[in-house]
């Protein structure tokens, strides 16, 4: 089989991608080796920011984020038992928008089948060939038969465990990764939201965040040890530690509600460079990796996409190959400052195991800082909605 765009990976990267390339006349085909419904039950973060939504808009897939999902102007900073407001839209003049990945995940899927585009569910044993060739190929396993593609192209949008960021030589390649000591607990529950916005919560049993998904369904998290099992968290448990970490001073409190899905993430920083070797170009976690503090993981595939699909434009319709043979380099910046902004957020609000005294009152000066100074916050909120990088 023969496409131009052979696409690894039906997260929001690789389906978003092929969307946008159709919408170009350009042809691809996506690959996945889970199934449909795994991937559209996969539970992951849920923060867009204006450049991600402007995107799926102009894909056609933002009806339902406009409909569901929700638009928010700021979020609040919670420590030493209050909280403080950082004012997105009135500091930058964006917002965001609260609408789970997975939901962005259906949208998508609808929209490749109701084109009729190319999704490959369930395929195994993937492998790259000839990327550094202009006729590379992908082969692979699905229904049993053993298949080729062949493209002009190769995009691998397969995660940070794909095949796909292995097959550019590690002699080119440098990987940058900072592992933390830490992970989030994750909970579902069936409830009212406990506050117009997401709270972030420094606090000295460690760090917390309140959001939602729906009016009844709403997303909390808290740092826990990354090898700790959800088994040993009754939920009563959970909302101790919630209640312990978020109630403030001024009466405000986590509502309770109907605990219907646990799970632990650890937290890592990861940077490959390159993202590119060929005809092959990484996309989203297959070349970054952020901790979900800062909640930029989709908005830095999308970003990405964005660069990919103009490139590949201007591949195929001027013969043009400068834009492709700069994305790495391009993309990297916006990567680079996502990921010192996910870093600092991150550092700021964990209960650091061993940090001193001294260490915890620079942690709570910080937070003074940013929800006191215009400059300081104008800095956070700018980072947050995803303008501190110029839209590339
Ligand atoms: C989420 O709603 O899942 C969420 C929100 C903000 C974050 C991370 C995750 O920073």
């Amino acid at each position: 089989m023969r496409t131009q765009v052979g696409i690894i990976g039906a997260g929001p990267a690789g389906l978003l991608l092929s969307h946008l390339l159709h919408l170009r006349g350009i042809d691809s085909v996506v690959l996945e080796t889970r199934t449909r419904e795994q991937i559209e039950s996969t539970i992951r973060a849920g923060v867009l920011e204006q450049g991600t939504m402007d995107l799926l808009t102009e894909a056609g897939v933002g009806a339902r984020m406009k409909a569901e999902g929700a638009l928010h102007h700021g979020f609040e900073l919670a420590f030493e038992g209050k909280r403080r407001r950082i004012d997105l839209t009135g500091l930058t003049g964006h917002s965001i928008t609260v609408y789970a990945q997975h939901e962005v995940i259906k949208d998508l899927v609808a929209a490749r089948v109701a084109a009729d585009g190319a999704l490959r569910f369930g395929v195994s044993e993937t492998s790259l060939h000839g990327i550094d060739t202009d006729k590379p190929s992908i082969r692979y396993r699905h229904e049993g038969e053993a298949c080729e593609l062949q493209c002009d192209f190769v995009i691998g949008c397969d995660g940070s465990q794909g095949v796909s960021r292995a097959s550019i030589p590690q002699a080119l390649r440098r990987d940058f990764e900072r592992v933390y000591p830490f992970g989030w607990f994750g909970i579902l529950c069936e409830g009212p939201p406990s506050s117009d916005e997401l709270i972030y919560a420094r606090h000295d049993r460690g760090f917390a965040l309140i959001s939602t998904r729906s009016a009844n369904v709403q997303r909390m998290y808290f740092q826990c040890d990354p090898k700790d099992s959800v088994d040993n968290w009754s939920d009563d448990r959970i909302w101790a530690e919630l209640h312990a970490r978020v109630d403030s001073h001024d009466g405000h409190h986590v509502a309770d509600g109907k605990i219907f899905q646990k799970n632990i993430v650890g937290m890592r920083s990861f940077v490959s460079a390159t993202m590119q070797y060929g005809r092959l170009f990484l996309a989203g976690d297959a070349a970054h990796i952020v901790p979900p503090t800062g909640a930029k993981g989709m908005n830095l595939a999308v970003a990405d996409v964005r660069l990919l699909t103009k490139a590949l434009n201007a591949f195929y319709v001027e013969n043009r190959m400068d834009l492709l043979d700069g994305y790495s380099k391009t993309a990297l910046k916006r990567i680079w400052r996502a990921e010192h902004f996910s870093y600092w957020m991150t550092s700021m609000m964990h209960r650091i195991e061993g940090a001193s005294p001294f260490e915890q009152q620079l942690q709570v000066a910080e937070l003074e800082y940013v929800t006191t100074s215009r400059s300081a916050a104008t800095v956070m909120a700018e980072n947050y909605v995803g303008v501190a990088v110029p839209q590339d």
